[in-house]
């Protein structure tokens, strides 16, 4: 939930009156809220319920029908400076990873990192401190010895991995996350869910991430968008989230 602290900070991701059509299908229908620096926030939803559309009109992958999506880079500057974090920086986890498969799990972490590099130094190869960093976030993530697969290889819990610290390698200021730990086991899901609240802990990662877990969401996000049929029936603290669920959705769980 946003603490009296957070809600005196300007919002740094302001959704407003955003409208998606697919097609003759309206997928999110005049959904608004505001994210601010530090939060934790969680988009829960059936099957369908637009929350990977949503997701890519925060990425800019799609353009609102109406309404609009407003970053506002400048709030984060103070909280980025103190933690050495990029304030324009946004990483991205998409819903089925986009790894390019023939790459290395390694390589495919660097890409995180292409942004960073002009076209020339990219023809040069990464420096060792940098494959230095990228094999850290890969321990980090539990995929020692792996490495130098290629990531058509690895199984889609070690992809989803691979995902998770080609976004971490990015320092990001916020991750914006469809579904960061469907493929994993409770353990290994625990795991990655348990590094982002550290990184939020830590230096203040904005975290904005859809899952299916209840007791995930609870856990590790402090708040909770619920979207119904492209609507936000639900936004605010993720305690109790059981009951609140049975209470929007008339449902019991979400998986
Ligand atoms: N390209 C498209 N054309 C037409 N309809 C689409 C398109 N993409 C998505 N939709 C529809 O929009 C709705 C929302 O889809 P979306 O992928 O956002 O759901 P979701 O909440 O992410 O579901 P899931 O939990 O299964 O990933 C669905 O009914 C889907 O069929
Ligand atoms: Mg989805």
């Amino acid at each position: 939930m946003i603490t009296e602290v957070q809600k005196s900070v300007a919002p740094l991701l302001e959704v407003r009156q955003l409208t998606l059509r697919r097609g003759a299908h309206t997928a999110v229908r005049q959904v608004s809220f505001a994210v601010r620096p530090g939060e934790t926030v969680a988009i829960l939803g059936r099957s369908g319920a637009g929350k990977t559309t949503l997701m890519h009109a925060l990425t800019g992958l799609l353009t609102p029908t109406v309404g609009d999506v407003h970053w506002t880079d400048q709030c984060v500057q103070p909280c980025c400076a103190e933690h050495g974090l990029s304030p324009q920086r946004r990483a991205v986890m998409f819903q089925h990873y986009r790894l390019v498969p023939q790459l290395s799990a390694l390589t495919n972490v660097l890409c995180g990192r292409l942004r960073e590099r002009s076209a020339w130094q990219t023809v040069w190869g990464f420096p060792a401190d940098e494959k230095a960093r990228a094999r850290q976030w890969l321990q980090r993530v539990g995929l020692v010895g792996r490495e130098n697969l290629p990531a058509r290889k690895l199984s889609g819990g070690e992809q989803q991995r691979v995902a998770v610290a080609r976004a971490l390698i990015q320092e990001p200021a916020i991750l914006l996350a469809d579904e960061p730990v469907a493929s994993l086991d409770a353990e290994t899901a625990n795991e990655v869910m348990g590094l982002f609240w550290e990184l939020n802990r830590q230096t203040k990662l904005t975290v904005v991430c859809v899952l299916h877990d209840l007791e995930m969401a609870e856990r590790y996000c402090s708040r909770v968008l619920l979207l119904e049929q492209g609507e936000l029936v639900y936004d605010g603290s993720s305690r109790n989230l059981q009951e609140i669920v049975k209470e929007k959705l008339d449902w019991k769980t979400l998986s």
